[in-house]
């Protein structure tokens, strides 16, 4: 499948902390870019310097209406999706389960099912590093998943989801991403990192200086080049 610059993506949740990068960076590369987002947590400063660009399209909306989404991917004729909605912070989570469960679930379905509508040809999901389970070792990307809280089960149920369909659209790219933790600039969240690092050794401090005096995450993984859609979904090893 080859990529084209001029072929509009949606980023949903585009008001967000990752995802403002990541508008960033496709407008930047010339790449039309549809930004929704219901704004019960980003903030509209954050795509600002956007508002006058005429390859940036902003709408307000709940993406889980699948229907309302699948009108949108068609009338923009979208072709790839970022999907980065979620609720990120882990507390939350914790504090409210069902919440969570309905909130980062169901609205991965909504995306997908809507994509699917409107025949979106790729799709890339946000999960964590969250769905491994505790260990004081190193993770690998194989190791078996054992999510140990909400936060990163209702990830690896959107990571079965996007399986699922992989299966039945097998003319369309799926491609999952496991984020650990970023930080910078525009971060939502209240983050442990600062008060981590003000109680730490030199060497962590030096490992994680950059981030801290607050140089760009401009680095993001599904903004490689076009090979990267050529990944196939990896299916779950069950055990
Ligand atoms: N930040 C990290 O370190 C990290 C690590 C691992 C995974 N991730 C994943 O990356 C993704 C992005 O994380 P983030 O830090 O940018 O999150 P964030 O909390 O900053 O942004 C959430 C965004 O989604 C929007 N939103 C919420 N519900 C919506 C809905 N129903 N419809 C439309 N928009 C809605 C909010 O208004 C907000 O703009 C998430 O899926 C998260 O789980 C992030």
């Amino acid at each position: 499948m080859s990529e084209s610059t001029s072929a509009l993506w949606a980023v949903t949740g585009a008001a967000g902390y990752l995802r403002s990068h990541v508008v960033d960076t496709l407008l930047a590369r010339g790449t039309p870019v549809l930004a929704v987002d219901d704004f019960s947590v980003g903030r509209r400063e954050f795509l600002a310097a956007h508002r006058e660009n005429p390859l940036f399209h902003l709408v307000e909306a709940d993406v889980r209406d699948a229907a309302g989404m699948s009108s949108l991917f068609k009338m923009y004729h979208c072709a790839s999706v970022v999907h980065l909605a979620a609720i990120h912070y882990i507390p939350a989570c914790n504090v409210d389960p069902p919440r969570a469960v309905s909130l980062n679930v169901h609205r991965s379905q909504s995306v997908l099912t809507a994509a699917r509508v409107a025949k979106v040809e790729r799709f890339w999901l946000a999960s964590s590093g969250d769905v491994y389970g505790a260990s004081d070792t190193p993770h690998r990307e194989e190791d078996q998943p054992a999510p140990f809280a909400v936060y990163g089960l209702t990830k690896w149920l959107g990571e079965q989801l996007v399986g699922l369909e992989s299966q039945q659209r097998p003319e369309a790219r799926f491609v999952v991403g496991r984020l650990f933790n970023l930080y910078g600039p525009r971060e939502t969240n209240p983050y442990f990192l600062p008060e981590c690092l003000a109680s730490s050794g030199p060497t962590l401090r030096q490992h994680f200086g950059s981030a801290v005096s607050g140089q760009s995450v401009t680095w993001f993984p599904l903004l490689t080049p076009p090979g990267h859609w050529s990944i196939p979904w990896m299916p779950p090893r069950s055990g």
